[in-house]
Order: C-alpha cells, then sequence, then structure tokens
C-alpha cells in the first residue's frame, strides 16, 4: 500500500499546527467566556455515543488545522484500503479485517479472492452451539457433572479482552457459571484461580491465536495436569474439559485437543482486536449468544459511522485528532482513561494494549524513524477511585494529562443517590480541571496568604467527556470500536503499522536462552552482561541452598 510520500513534519497541515500551539491562547476561560454555546458546539453525537470535547485546549482554527492534517496524510484512502481488505499490516502481509468480525451475515467483505463473512458467521454459530450446551448444562464433564466453572487461559489479546468484557458485562451474565482469567506464567496466576475449583466441574478455553506462546502453553499443561489429576489419572477427561480458540489446528491436536472442538480465527485479525471472534468464547458462554451479537452490532454501527461519517463529525477521528494534537504539539506523554463505571475496571488495562501494543512504533511504514512522537502512554482507573490518588497530579501536578472521562447516563444498580453522585463527580471534575480555582477566589473565601497557593488550580487541564445511556453489551461494542478506529486513525496519520507487534519479540527469544541456565543442574557459561549474568548466578546459588 501507498506510504505518505511527504514526510509528516513537512506537512503544511503540521506545521501550521506547529505554529498555532506556540501561540498558545488556548485558555479554556476566555474559549468559553468568547462562545457560550462552545458547550454545545463543540460536541458530537453518533450511534447513541454523546462526545464532549469543548473542554479541550482548541480553537476553531485548532480543529480546521487537525482536520486539513488527517485529509493531507490520507487518513480517508487508510480507511477505505482497511474495510476493503488491503493488506495494510505491511511487515506481516496482512488483510487487517476485525471490521469482519462484526459484519452481518449477509454482508460481502473479500479477502485474497475469498468472501470471509459466512466463515465468520460459521464460527459464531459454532460458539453459539456450544455456549448454549454449557450453559444449559448439556455439555458435561467427563463424570458426567455439569460445567460449573470456565477459565479461560490466554495472554494479550487472549486474555485481556475476554476478561474486560466479562468484567464489563457481568451484569449479563449468568451466575450459576464461575469464570476465572489466567494469564501470567507466575504460577499463583493459575493455582490461586483454581484453589477452589472442582476439576469435575471446569472446562478450560485455551485461547490463543499461535497456541505457541510460553505463558498460554506452560498453563495449558499445567491445567491438563491439574484436571488429569483430579480426574484419578484419567487422561481421556481432557476431551470433555479443553476447548481451544486458535488458528493454529495442528498445534491445537498435538496439544490433544479435539480439533472438533476448536473454535478458529484468522491471520487478519490481530490479537489485540480479537474480543468479538473466537476469542469472545468465555464472553458468549457468560452473557448468551444475543448479548454477543447484541455487542456485535455495536461495534459494527461504530464501524460504520467511523467508514462514512466526515470527519468533523467521526467520533474516532475527533478522539484521534485530539491525541495527536496534546502527543505532538503539547509534549502530553499520557492520556488517562477515566471510566465513571465500576463494570469497566479492565478498560483502561485493555486498552493498553490496544494503544499502545498497537502504536507504540518508531519507525514509519516504509522503514525510516519517525522524528515526532508516537503512541501516547495510556492509563487510568475507574472513578471515583482514582480521584482518591492519582487526581491530585492531573489537577496540580507540573505534567499535562488530557483526560477521557467515560459515563453513563443510567445505572445499572439504581441503588438511592448513588448514581446522582458518581455523576456529579464526572462533571465536577472536568469543570475543575478546565476552570480551576484562582489566587484571587482562594484569598476571598478567608484563605490566608501563605497557603493560598497550594489552593490555587490553574485549570485550562483538557478532557473529554464520552457519555452513552446505558453500559450494555451494544454500548460495550460501540465503546471498544470507538478506542479501535482512533487507534487506527492517529496509526495512519503518523505513517506507522498498528497492526504488527516486533517490539515483543526480543525479549521472548532472550528468555528462552536463559530458560535452560536457570534450569540446568550443572554451572552453566553465562554470555550475557555482567548484571544479567549476576543476577542468574545469584538465584541459582539461593535456589539451590
Ligand atoms: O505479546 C505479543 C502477543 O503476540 C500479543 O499481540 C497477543 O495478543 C499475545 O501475544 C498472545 O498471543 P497468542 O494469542 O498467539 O497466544
Amino acid at each position: 500500500m501507498a506510504t505518505n510520500p511527504v514526510p509528516l513534519t513537512e506537512r503544511l497541515a503540521w506545521q501550521a499546527l506547529a505554529a498555532h500551539s506556540r501561540d498558545r491562547q488556548l485558555n479554556l476561560k476566555d474559549l468559553f467566556a468568547g462562545d457560550p454555546k462552545r458547550g454545545e458546539r463543540m460536541t458530537a453525537e453518533a450511534v447513541g455515543i454523546y462526545l464532549d470535547y469543548s473542554k479541550n485546549l482548541i480553537s476553531e482554527e485548532t480543529l480546521r488545522l487537525l482536520l486539513q492534517l488527517a485529509g493531507e496524510t490520507g487518513l480517508r484512502e487508510r480507511i477505505e484500503a482497511m474495510f476493503r481488505g488491503e493488506k495494510i499490516n505491511v511487515t506481516e502481509n496482512r488483510a487487517v479485517l476485525h471490521i469482519a468480525l462484526r459484519a452481518p451475515r449477509g454482508a460481502s467483505i473479500v479477502v485474497d479472492g475469498e468472501n470471509v463473512v459466512p466463515q465468520v458467521h460459521a464460527v459464531l454459530d459454532k460458539m453459539a452451539l456450544f455456549a448454549d450446551q454449557v450453559r444449559s448444562g448439556a455439555w458435561k464433564g467427563h463424570s458426567g457433572k455439569r460445567i460449573r466453572n470456565v477459565v479461560n487461559i490466554g495472554i494479550g489479546g487472549s486474555d485481556l479482552g475476554p476478561v474486560m468484557a466479562y468484567e464489563a458485562l457481568k451484569y449479563y451474565s449468568d451466575r450459576s457459571l464461575t469464570f476465572r482469567f489466567v494469564s501470567n506464567i507466575d504460577g499463583t496466576d493459575f493455582a490461586e484461580a483454581v484453589q477452589d475449583l472442582n476439576p469435575t466441574e471446569t472446562l478450560f478455553i485455551i485461547s490463543s491465536k499461535t497456541f505457541t506462546t510460553l505463558e498460554t502453553m506452560t498453563n495449558a499443561a499445567t491445567a491438563r495436569a491439574w484436571l488429569v489429576q483430579g480426574s484419578n489419572g484419567d487422561e481421556k477427561a481432557v476431551v470433555k474439559h479443553f476447548v481451544a480458540v486458535s488458528t493454529n489446528g495442528s498445534e491445537v491436536k498435538k496439544f490433544g485437543i479435539d480439533t472438533a472442538n476448536m473454535f478458529g480465527f484468522w491471520d487478519w485479525v490481530g490479537g489485540r482486536y480479537s474480543m468479538d471472534s473466537a476469542i469472545g468464547l468465555a464472553t458468549m458462554i457468560a452473557i448468551g449468544h444475543d448479548n454477543f451479537h447484541d455487542m456485535l452490532r455495536g461495534f459494527h454501527e461504530m464501524d460504520e459511522h467511523f467508514r462514512t461519517a466526515p470527519f468533523e463529525v467521526n467520533l474516532p477521528v475527533l478522539l484521534a485528532l485530539l491525541a495527536i494534537w496534546y502527543n505532538n504539539f503539547f509534549g502530553a506523554e499520557t492520556v488517562a482513561v477515566l471510566p465513571y463505571e465500576q463494570y469497566l475496571k479492565r478498560f483502561p488495562a485493555y486498552l493498553q494494549q490496544l494503544t499502545m501494543e498497537s502504536n507504540g512504533k518508531r519507525v514509519t511504514l516504509d522503514g525510516a524513524a519517525v522524528n515526532y512522537s508516537t503512541s501516547p502512554i495510556y492509563w487510568g482507573e475507574p472513578g471515583t477511585n482514582g480521584q482518591h490518588s492519582f487526581f491530585q497530579l492531573i489537577h496540580q501536578g507540573t505534567k499535562l494529562i488530557p483526560c477521557d472521562f467515560i459515563a453513563f447516563v443510567e445505572p445499572l444498580f439504581p441503588l438511592g443517590r448513588h448514581h446522582d453522585l458518581l455523576l456529579a463527580n464526572v462533571f465536577a471534575q472536568t469543570e475543575a480541571l478546565a476552570f480551576g480555582k484562582t489566587v484571587q477566589e482562594v484569598l476571598s473565601e478567608g484563605v490566608p496568604d501563605w497557603l493560598a497557593s497550594h489552593k490555587v488550580f490553574e485549570g485550562n487541564r483538557p478532557s473529554s467527556t464520552i457519555l452513552a445511556q446505558r453500559l450494555t453489551p451494544e454500548t460495550l461494542g460501540k465503546l471498544v470500536a470507538l478506542y479501535e478506529h482512533s487507534v487506527f486513525s492517529q496509526g495512519a496519520i503518523w505513517n506507522i503499522n498498528p497492526f504488527d507487534q516486533w517490539g515483543v519479540e526480543l525479549g521472548k527469544a532472550l528468555a528462552q536462552r536463559i530458560i535452560p541456565e536457570l534450569e540446568s543442574r550443572d554451572e552453566p557459561v553465562l554470555g550475557h552482561d555482567s548484571s544479567t549474568n549476576a543476577l542468574i548466578r545469584r538465584c541459582r546459588k539461593l535456589k539451590m541452598g
């Protein structure tokens, strides 16, 4: 696919934005005072998601230039190329088609001459059948008992999506089933996950696109041993207690899982973009296939909005442009994502992989080093907990941290005044960040001079507010797709590849070399640097006593 011929920083819009950002006449108090309708005007709403971006350090001119940047860098063409199934993941020579995972049954998306939508729905149908069997108790364990526990074993995209979605949609889940998620190679993760479970009632879903990932395969082997031991040593138990989600049939078979109980997906689904593929099997078992399809519908609605809406009202594009504005023209290193919804407690962790594994890149599509900053660091915690820990720094620290506040108009649990208090906190935080409190205001409250500066809030700290009616499966799909496409748009403008992850490989390879050095009985000859050598020797010595 064609890459941008003009270097990003030499583009007219980029240079104009740089000059514009140096003006720094972007004071939220003045901007709001000068435009009483700003809070209504600088908003966009689509598919039931309302984005208020008025409390950002932007003027009409900023927005115009950012939109010009999107135009100059060919964002529209990149979007179309993705939706057409072009191999835009150039370093792996793959199409990028998570959007096909939620395409309606009759749609057609062609990869290498084949419409992939029927395959997607065939897998969804197989998942639905299996999910129904587990939920109804028709799927029995080896000893004839029904399944009461489902343990997903996976890591990265094969864990973060399922666990985030399970937590987010727990309200809709079957409470007679227990769900656990094991990812870490640290044995504690597995041990704690199963310590109160009965193996004869436990189903393991081994989720791994490659089926070779060290963490997942180690945990899967431990799970098999735990199951067999709990089944009086009967290896045959594996058939009824293990299913796989993978693209690698031969490895699944080698592990001993019947490929009839394998749920496939495709190389055009990236790990961090896979929660709505078969990787979502645990989610489907938890919430049922109707709810899962509602989630897919939500994804698809956002996809269509992203594909068709003009950029000035396009939610993912607007979020992306704001991220670029602060990242590249204000030197902001991070973005805080603050869901005011307890069920979204794993959403920031999920977004970390989505954003940073995608856009944490240092070379452009053609391999040249970038001379601008790429992905910011995404982080966050649910409100109001964050307010009582790191918000101090956001309000009064020396760093600029743009914030995404995510809230819902209706609670899932309408408990007394809780929800009004929760929402009041969202709006209060964005107001405080934007408008602060002057020294005059502080002094007028009778605060002594010596204390006043400590109580001043500079304000002018940017935030966006994302508001939806209620956290439903459909809304979750829209929210995830919103960020997926924002990440895509950022990557397209930076002219990098958001769909590979070579940066995780080196550590994996080095670990393979160190494993035998830690495990060998004989003193190994160590060829690392002096720090790594010393750490390995120390552990060997202390372990062996
Ligand atoms: O950490 C790298 C990575 O490849 C992620 O991109 C991926 O989500 C994760 O490992 C798990 O990979 P797999 O599903 O193949 O086990």
